[in-house]
């Protein structure tokens, strides 16, 4: 659908949620890798949900004290944990959304390319269990890679005949909360102010910060749009680098798939009023040549309820997006493939 390009429904602010009538408290919200880096602080942040009524937290061990934990917290969210791969279908039984930030970080010198061995079982035991599970709840993966795990779960969810395209998400929010961040440090203005759509995947030179298209405007020279468009890209890499061996971002990935969650809940209570609600987020669409691709969608309740065009670009984000199609092409027939060697 053409929509405005004057001000793109990227670029409303967010606001705060707008209670719902009658009871708020109906969701049941599943943590896949509660009790690790990223999955700890996302539970936490989750369990002061509103809309939240049950946080079911599954991990392959230590997962009873993180719910001991979290349950003493005075918020009315109810915690149920459990621990191992058979407990997983049941975990995940009548949830209405999992959010999986399970799996392997990287070490320095490493790409997010270099987890797909390591990671991709989880993929494949998420998407099984949930299509028994739970085969209507929203999905989504923070597991890494991103751009290949999220075609390997379609996979599976396509072989159990349960895949709906507007359902499944890859997390690529970390990419505009940090956008948001270098920006309003550049521009002089705070964080929050900022709004630029990320587009593309989530792994280097896939990432396309849509600068030309940042509120308010950047207007830095050549080199300072460069450099920050390449901080932008290698972020997570600097976070890799600065923890020297113990691990990757966990706090501003959680903090990111904490909002992603409330997107999708903000879609399914359609808080965003007639507009919607807008994130940019990797999923199956026609937008690009790619087969998934992060762009601007509006959620509603059932998931991805419109994709929004790709933003008007420049030459530079032209020429970006170009060399980013056949990488991100590449990612997401690693995904089909091993998919559907897993099925
Ligand atoms: C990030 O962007 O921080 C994550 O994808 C983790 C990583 O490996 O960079």
């Amino acid at each position: 659908t053409q929509l405005s390009q004057k001000l793109h429904p990227y670029q409303r602010k967010r606001t705060d949620a707008v209670p719902s009538t009658g009871s708020q408290r109906t969701l049941k919200v599943a943590v896949v890798g509660a009790a690790g880096g990223i999955g700890q602080p996302l539970s936490l942040l989750l369990k002061h949900h509103p809309h939240i009524e049950t946080l079911v937290l599954h991990d392959q061990e230590n997962v009873k004290g993180i719910a001991a934990d979290l349950s003493h917290i005075d918020t009315s969210a109810v915690v149920q944990h459990f621990q191992g791969p058979k407990k997983l279908a049941l975990a995940l039984k009548g949830s209405d959304i999992v959010v999986v930030p399970a799996g392997k970080p990287r070490k320095p010198g490493m790409t997010r390319a270099d987890l797909l061995d390591a990671n991709a079982s989880i993929a494949v035991a998420v998407a099984n269990a949930v299509s028994t599970a739970c085969p209507g709840a929203l999905l989504a993966f923070i597991t890494n890679p991103i751009n290949t795990i999220v075609p390997i779960v379609a996979e599976i969810l396509k072989s159990k005949a349960v895949y709906d395209p507007r359902r499944l998400f890859g997390v690529t929010t970390l990419d505009v909360v940090r956008s948001k961040t270098f920006l309003g440090e550049s521009i002089g203005v705070e964080p929050e102010e900022v709004t630029i759509p990320v587009i593309g995947g989530h792994a280097g030179l896939t990432i396309l910060p849509v600068l030309s298209q940042c509120d308010p405007p950047f207007d830095g020279d050549e080199a300072e749009r460069l450099s920050l468009f390449h901080r932008i890209q290698e972020a997570g890499t600097e976070v890799v680098i600065a923890k020297a061996g113990r691990g990757s971002a966990t706090l501003s990935m959680a903090y990111s798939g904490a909002r992603f969650v409330d997107s999708l809940i903000r879609g399914i209570k359609m808080e965003g009023g007639d507009e919607g609600v807008v994130e940019c987020t990797f999923c199956e669409s026609d937008v690009s040549e790619a087969k998934f691709f992060a762009s601007p969608v509006i959620l509603g309740p059932q998931g991805v309820k419109e994709h929004l065009e790709i933003p008007c670009l420049d030459d530079l984000e032209k020429a970006a997006l170009k060399c980013l199609i056949p990488i991100l092409k590449k990612n997401i027939e690693a995904g089909i493939k091993y998919g559907q060697s897993a099925v």
